[in-house]
């Protein structure tokens, strides 16, 4: 029924979504962390739409009363304005019960959408998309090749508010390594701070093929943060997050301390939590190595 090319990845709140893979791979691919896209058969490439909607077709006839779509892969939201409308309104007109649309989404992707345009695609479905910002910190950013810098990043997530689109930012634990650990805390907390988005998680930064690539952007200084070294920095970015109305998790399978709540009303009880899990060892649950995974 639909044409996978693998691998395939979608966040873990997207598990009940059907995956619909309107690009292959992501349009940037240079992040010198990320590994999801890099074999051969991952070469950026929108899908066609008439081969989106001959998928989207079979599985209504399936499936009709589906109700959530995740629009994969890496950065569906490169996709300019006309397709991506093209892809909703196809959705739409063959699952009349859909809810939600979801994407990935880099803040380049919609640098050259406007607000007015966002506005119709969120009416159009599009609820919600996962930011991965990664780190608020412009050294680290430019040590991880990420091609964007905190006021890149604050106009999309000030933009996607604008235009009622709901953002869930991701934030990598342990990006900068020991050098960079505080800055890369405090200022993504500020960005996030400056922005209040719906969703805030945090993932631990790791590396199953080798770290090479990610070695050579810091010249050499990188220290990877132990344990305690991640909970610390965690620990700093919470306590320098002034939220109204923002889900935090860090609950992706990548975490050894599992943290979810709102902030700010569970500030406390999360700064507490972390203070267990590095002062009193032993006296909560963490994953093990064997249960953490990407
Ligand atoms: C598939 S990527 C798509 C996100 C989108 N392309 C972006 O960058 O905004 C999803 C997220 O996985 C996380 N990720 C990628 N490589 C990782 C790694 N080596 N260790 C931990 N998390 C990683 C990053 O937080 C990234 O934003
Ligand atoms: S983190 Fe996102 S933008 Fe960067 S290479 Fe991976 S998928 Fe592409």
């Amino acid at each position: 029924m639909m044409q996978y090319i693998e691998p395939i990845f979608r966040p873990p709140s997207e598990a009940k979504s059907l995956i619909l893979q309107v690009t292959n791979g992501c349009s940037y691919n240079k992040c010198s962390f990320c590994e999801m896209y890099v074999s051969p058969q991952k070469k950026f490439k929108p899908k066609a739409i008439a081969e989106i909607e001959k998928e989207v077709k079979a599985v209504a006839a399936q499936i009709p009363d589906m109700t959530r779509f995740f629009l994969a892969d890496g950065d569906a939201m490169t996709l300019s304005f006309r397709r991506l409308k093209e892809i909703l309104e196809c959705i739409n007109k063959h699952f009349p019960n859909r809810e939600r649309v979801t994407a990935y989404c880099l803040p380049r992707n919609i640098k050259k959408k406007t607000v007015e345009e966002l506005a119709e695609l969120k009416e159009l479905g599009l609820t919600m998309v996962y930011v991965g910002c990664e780190s608020g910190d412009d050294k680290v950013l430019e040590c991880i090749q990420k091609g964007e810098t905190f006021e890149t990043s604050k106009a999309a997530l000030v933009k996607l508010k604008s235009a009622g689109i709901k953002s869930s930012v991701m934030i990598l634990n342990g990006l900068g390594g020991r050098k960079f650990s505080e800055q890369h805390a405090v200022n993504t907390a500020r960005l996030i701070n400056e922005t209040q988005p719906e969703f805030v998680s945090t993932l631990v930064v790791s590396f199953p093929t080798g770290e090479e690539r990610f070695r050579a952007g810091f010249n050499g200084d990188y220290e990877p943060l132990q344990q305690s070294g991640l909970f610390s920095e965690i620990r700093t970015f919470i306590e320098n997050l002034e939220l109204t109305n923002t889900v935090f998790r860090s609950d992706h399978a990548s975490n050894y301390l599992v943290l979810k709540g709102t902030l700010g009303a569970d500030k406390q009880s999360m700064l507490e939590k972390i203070d267990l899990a590095l002062n009193k060892p032993g006296s909560i649950p963490l994953r093990q190595e064997w249960e953490r995974g990407l």
